[in-house]
């Protein structure tokens, strides 16, 4: 018998009241609560009230039968386990509730050592899961720097940078296509910096007109310009010892760039109608998703700023190229989200993880970011399935879904479909062969091709060699 605490819950539906105390008595000795219920409309009631990990169902009950039940219990939580129960016991229709989404099917009179394996079998594999989850869940913080996640080489290589850079750094550019976390970047590299204590100011060079940006950037004085009343600080007194962020710096206008320049050079900022510069002692931190080199060769950026700026370069990766910090990026989502929510979803169904794996996420981070939050608020049990996804992810990534850096030649499609067919068939080259429809030759050759590629230009010259006098 073991000892631990009774905490996983399990329901019994039955419109036989002997069975249901069988079901009780069987499980008496297990650190299982037993819940029942009298007939399907009732059990629903209670799974949605208790959310039990295991029930175990009646096939046939009045009304709603167990099959339908079945149905809806997976559609509210498709990580529960059902386990049917019937005295009509037969080979298709367990067949049947399996392919439904049953764990198992159960012939009555139960057996209650078998019954009695079977949920310990399904309550061990159930820790299982939530021992992994707490894996994750460690893994998640070993792979979390200055809240930013990642295990990509890509992303460790972002997080070294920014450890190495942050105590000495003036001045900082960070690129990166939209919603890839840059100023989460911009954030880290002010708390890991001398002047963590300081303010950390943010300004999106976008969001102002040229008018009001110079007063926001640079502040001004009394009487600069009509209803100027008194002076103002600028952004960058008031982050004095701090660091300033200027997110989308490529929309910042020639005139403003040219005063942003002295302030990068000179570490001085002059207000706005005084003409008497004051020194700073800010850190800047400049964000764009623009190619501001482009935009030097076009005239639209100042060449000398661009070159203060970009002395430290961070390049803030797209997820699409670091897929492999999906699963984290997904579980801290999940957490984030269902705390806020107060929800109890732990995770993602296989098939809506294999969804966003297949997708290009154009948007990044907060792409997916969105995609879990509205997951979380939609899932009905504690898992996010492909209905809780937004509607363009739940069909099946199409072929325009690609994102030009998933392009490949037609040829690379061809191999890499060959060997998806393969391996289904677990590598019989005639049913491969059958199913594209070519023969079994072609398969050999694109096999060849892709165990030994370029393998004719090396035939040449290694004849080649062969000739010359030894
Ligand atoms: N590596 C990461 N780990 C955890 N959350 C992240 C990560 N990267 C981005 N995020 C989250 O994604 C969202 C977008 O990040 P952020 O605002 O820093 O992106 P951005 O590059 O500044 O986007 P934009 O160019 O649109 O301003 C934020 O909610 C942020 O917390
Ligand atoms: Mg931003």
């Amino acid at each position: 018998m073991s000892t631990s605490k009774p905490n996983l819950k399990l329901l019994a539906v039955d419109d036989t009241p002997a069975d249901l105390e069988l079901i009780r008595d069987a499980l008496a000795t297990e650190p299982i609560q037993v819940f029942t219920a009298p007939n399907a409309e009732l059990g629903l009631e209670r799974f949605i009230q208790l959310r039990p990990r295991i029930v175990l169902c009646d096939l046939f009950l009045p009304g709603m039968n167990g099959l339908e039940l079945l149905d809806r219990i997976l559609a509210k939580d498709p990580g529960a386990n059902v386990v049917l129960v019937t005295a009509y016991y037969s080979t298709d229709s367990a067949v049947q509730a399996i392919r439904q989404g049953a764990h198992d099917y159960l012939p009555k009179p139960l057996d209650i050592e078998r019954l009695r394996r079977c949920v310990r079998d399904l309550a061990g594999q159930d820790a299982e899961r939530q021992r992994t989850l707490h894996l994750d869940n460690d893994l998640v913080d070993a792979f979390q720097f200055e809240n930013m996640i990642g295990r990509s080489p890509l992303m460790l290589e972002v997080f070294g940078k920014i450890r190495r850079i942050a105590p000495h750094f003036r001045s900082a550019l960070i690129v990166g296509a939209t919603g890839t976390g840059k100023e989460l970047v911009a954030k880290a590299l002010h708390r890991l910096s001398p002047g963590a204590g300081a303010p950390f100011v943010v300004s999106n060079c976008s969001a102002l007109v040229e008018s009001l940006l110079e007063s926001e950037l640079f502040g001004y004085v009394r009487g600069a310009f009509t209803g100027a009343l008194q002076d103002k600080l600028g952004i960058f007194e008031y982050a004095n010892g701090g660091t300033v962020f200027l997110d989308e710096i490529g929309e910042l206008p020639l005139s403003a760039q040219a005063k942003l320049l002295r302030v990068v050079q000179n570490s001085e900022v002059q207000r706005v109608g005084s003409p008497i510069p004051r020194e700073v002692d800010v850190r800047i931190v400049a964000a764009t998703h623009r190619d501001l080199r482009k935009m030097v060769a076009k005239g639209q950026f100042r060449e000398d700023l661009f070159y203060r700026l970009s002395v430290i370069e961070i390049v803030v990766p797209s997820l699409g190229e670091r897929k492999e910090d999906l699963p984290l990026l997904q579980r801290h989502f999940v957490e984030k989200y269902a705390g806020i929510y107060k929800k109890d979803v732990a995770g993602l169904t296989r098939r809506a993880q294999a969804r966003l794996a297949a997708h290009g996420w154009p948007g990044n981070v907060r792409e997916l970011e969105n995609v879990i939050s509205r997951g979380c608020m939609m899932a009905a049990g504690s898992v996010i399935d492909l209905q809780d996804l937004p509607e363009t992810l739940q069909r099946p990534a199409q072929a325009d879904d690609f994102s030009p850096n998933e392009f490949v030649s037609l040829e690379a499609m061809q191999e890499r479909y060959l060997l998806r067919v393969l391996s289904h068939v677990r590598g019989n080259k005639a049913k491969a062969a059958e199913i594209l429809g070519v023969g079994r030759n072609t398969i050999y050759q694109m096999l060849r091709r892709i165990s030994f590629p370029g393998e004719s230009v090396l035939a040449e010259e290694i004849e080649a060699r062969d000739d010359r006098p030894r």
